[in-house]
């Protein structure tokens, strides 16, 4: 039999080859993800000689920087955000490739200026007009920057020049499908890298390893033995001064519609045919189609929303999300959602996905638990009031790792069982790994691998499914009908209660 990772077609997931020389644009490169994450990201590629010596940056935002201000400030970025310069010649060596071109993002003379320098850089570089575009700025202007970047004749070149959207990709299906349809105007799917992060995170990935590289877990990953599934994103950290964006966004767009989807396909999709890009976004948009929310005909059976009210983290007090500075005093702008999905398929049916994210939770932990059958007969006692079933937990952040809880006897003349774990841990294994998600994902579309992104059609499945949702809680409501939690806990009772119902708790994290 030919494995996966086997297979001589495959071309995703392989980071081995170093892309070809090229010119990386970001546009929105004044901007904080630029200086806290792509930029580092990029050095410790770049440390690590995964990156073409040729590799050039170039920062596009409508600042008046020069290409020195430019450069200091990716540094600064490096040093407070990223692992540090280290070696201060490769630090040298970098900052060459770095340059700064100001422009205006609607603006079409800036997109001829761009054009130009990208050029005389390929001469002075040896960059041979490879290009990918990294679209970092406000998602008002994703449709406006693919269309200048096209009409620039930019994009003409589909094996040589690629485009990089952010995420939010659209506020709905209706929007996001209009911004399919003006990117994929200009560019060909297989240009467009549609980012999520979270697909570049180390365990993300493993999760794909686990299910199909091992015999004993898939013949189990179904309705037969699983009774259901949780899946935990839980942030510390509050509005971060990122009101203009999240207070039209909030926890379903930020978080549910993308990341959360993410780890949600991967753990409920079939197996792929290979590693290919298109076999595995296949599988994807399968399960997204056959997944809707719990109870259609009463939303508030399937899902939770909250926002987070003062309260206090490690000590400190911490403003409510309606005090913090740009959001109004009347926000119904949701920081926590809790759902619960429902799969339509042979191997899910009857089983639910129970998905929650919030800020100002008590801990940063990423999870997903497959909660197993309870035994059909169970003759011993348990130590716990309740019985506990089989838990695998698969921990994507922080503490990587895989644990398995199932129950043993309590030493001693009594028969009884308590529950203890069997725990895999990346660090103890591996030593700790440093392996940031934007450089595996950058360096994967300077490769063109697209495995590791989101199709056009997959996007939109992901927003189909969240659209009765939407409708729901985009509808003006009384600020008074939004569940609070207190910043530092576990989101709102109500959420407790969409498990409680089942007879089913949220794990205890
Ligand atoms: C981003 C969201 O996509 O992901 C943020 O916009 C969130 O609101 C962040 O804080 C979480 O990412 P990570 O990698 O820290 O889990």
């Amino acid at each position: 039999m030919v494995s996966l990772l086997e297979n001589p077609f495959r071309v995703g997931l392989q980071q081995d080859r170093i892309p070809e020389p090229q010119i990386l644009v970001i546009f929105g490169a004044s901007g904080d993800l630029t200086q806290r994450k792509l930029v580092p990201a990029l050095y410790q590629m770049k440390r690590e000689r995964r990156l073409p010596p040729e590799l050039t940056i170039v920062g596009v935002s409508r600042s008046d920087w020069s290409h020195d201000f430019f450069r200091d400030h990716m540094r600064e970025g490096v040093e407070e955000f990223g692992g540090g310069i280290g070696n201060e010649a490769v630090w040298q060596d970098f900052a060459r490739s770095l340059f700064y071109c100001p422009g205006n993002i609607d603006q079409t003379e800036s997109y001829h200026k761009l054009k130009a320098f990208l050029s005389e850089l390929d001469e002075q570089r040896g960059t041979r007009g490879n290009r990918v575009f990294y679209l970092s700025v406000a998602p008002r202007f994703f449709g406006e920057a693919t269309q200048q970047l096209g009409n620039a004749g930019m994009l003409l070149e589909p094996t040589k020049q690629r485009l990089v959207i952010e995420k939010p990709f659209g506020k709905d299906l209706a929007t996001a499908r209009v911004l399919n349809r003006v990117v994929q105007a200009v560019c060909r799917e297989d240009q467009i890298y549609r980012i999520d992060h979270y697909l570049g995170k180390e365990t993300v990935q493993n999760l794909m390893v686990f299910r199909f590289a091992n015999a004993i877990f898939e013949p189990l990953w179904n309705r037969q033995f699983v009774d259901h599934v949780q899946i935990t994103v839980s942030e510390t950290v509050g509005l971060e001064g990122r009101a203009g964006y999240y207070e039209t966004a909030g926890a379903l767009r930020d978080m549910v519609q993308n990341h959360l989807m993410q780890l949600f396909c991967l753990t409920a999709m079939e197996a792929p045919n290979s590693l290919e890009a298109d076999s595995i976004r296949n599988e994807k948009v399968k399960v997204l189609q056959a997944t809707r929310l719990a109870h259609l005909d009463d939303i508030a059976q399937s899902a939770v929303r909250g926002q987070y009210a003062p309260g206090w983290m490690k000590g400190h007090q911490v403003p409510g999300y309606r005090d913090e500075e740009g959001a109004s005093a009347t926000s119904t702008t949701p920081t926590y959602a809790a759902l619960k999905l429902a799969v339509d398929n042979w191997r899910w049916k009857g089983v639910p996905f129970y998905m929650r994210t919030g800020k100002r939770m008590p801990k940063k932990v990423s999870e997903i638990s497959i909660h197993f059958k309870e035994v059909p007969f169970m003759m011993f006692q348990s130590a716990a009031k309740q019985l506990n079933h089989n838990v695998l937990a698969l921990r994507i952040q922080p503490d990587e790792g895989i644990s398995m809880r199932f129950e043993v006897k309590t030493p001693g003349n009594s028969l009884r069982t308590r529950s203890v774990e069997m725990d895999f841990r990346y660090d103890a294994a591996f030593g700790a790994q440093n392996t940031d998600a934007y450089g595996r994902l950058l360096v994967d579309c300077m490769l063109g691998d697209q495995t590791l992104f989101t199709r056009g059609d997959e996007v939109e499945a992901s927003w189909r499914l969240l659209t009765p949702l939407l409708e729901v809680w985009d509808a003006p409501a009384d600020p008074a009908a939004i569940p609070l939690y207190e910043a530092g806990t576990w989101g709102p009772v109500e959420a407790e209660l969409l498990l409680n119902r089942d007879d089913r708790r949220w794990r205890r994290l």
